[in-house]
């Protein structure tokens, strides 16, 4: 199997129990979404490829930062959105592991990552703001920082501004809008891709199809 890893503390403890069975003898290759989970997944002995060398994977298995009942999701709370939603869009199939709190009614509680070129700053900055406005009134937009006070850089070279909505009524109207802003690289709604949702709970493992 041609196997997406994805990123986050979720994803890393799917990452070592891959690893586990790996040394047990299963034959799969594997596509980091970061330099985290690459780190991680050569310390377990996975097999890894890239998307230049295996440009069509089996399944992508990855965290995320809030899951809409029709799998929508928001990711890149740890960054790596933008590899994440390469990786699984090469993939025939996303699953979606997380715990419980991770699930809600409506999308936009978590802030939005939008991952954007550092180049022009604070025009892709103020046409993110444009956008979001004109489709559900203002957010509050903050560049992310790493904990010496720096602008976060991604894997890719990039900074993230996280826009912070209270709720989305209409995520693909927002992916869209800020799909067509040049300065943006990605953002962290990640809509279509993922088919099934495993979730953690007190009760036990529910799994949701996407409808
Ligand atoms: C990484 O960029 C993110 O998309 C993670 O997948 C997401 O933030 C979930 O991370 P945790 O499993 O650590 O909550």
């Amino acid at each position: 199997m041609r196997l997406g890893l994805g990123t986050g503390s979720t994803a890393k403890h799917f990452v070592e129990l891959i690893g586990e069975r790996v040394r047990a003898g299963l034959d799969i290759v594997a596509v980091p979404t970061s330099q985290a989970t690459r780190a991680d997944a050569e310390r377990c002995g996975i097999i890894l490829t890239t998307l230049d060398e295996t440009p069509e994977l089996d399944l992508t298995v990855d965290g995320a930062d809030e899951i809409a009942p029709d799998l929508s999701l928001i990711k890149g709370g740890g960054g790596a959105l933008l590899r994440e939603k390469i990786v699984a869009a090469a993939s025939a199939r996303m699953i979606v592991i997380a715990d419980k709190s991770k699930w809600v009614a409506t999308l936009g509680r978590f802030p939005l990552p939008i991952e954007v070129a550092p180049f022009g700053l604070g025009a892709t900055r103020r046409a993110v703001e444009k956008a979001i406005a004109a489709i559900q009134g203002p957010g509050s937009l903050t560049l992310r920082q790493d904990k010496d006070g720096h602008a976060f850089v991604t894997d890719g070279g990039h900074w993230i501004i996280d826009a912070a909505l209270g709720r989305i009524d209409d995520p693909k109207a927002i992916a869209d809008a800020l799909s067509d802003i040049p300065g943006v690289m990605e953002h962290g709604l990640f809509i279509g891709l993922a088919q099934t949702a495993i979730l953690a709970g007190p009760d036990g493992i529910t799994v949701v199809e996407r409808p």
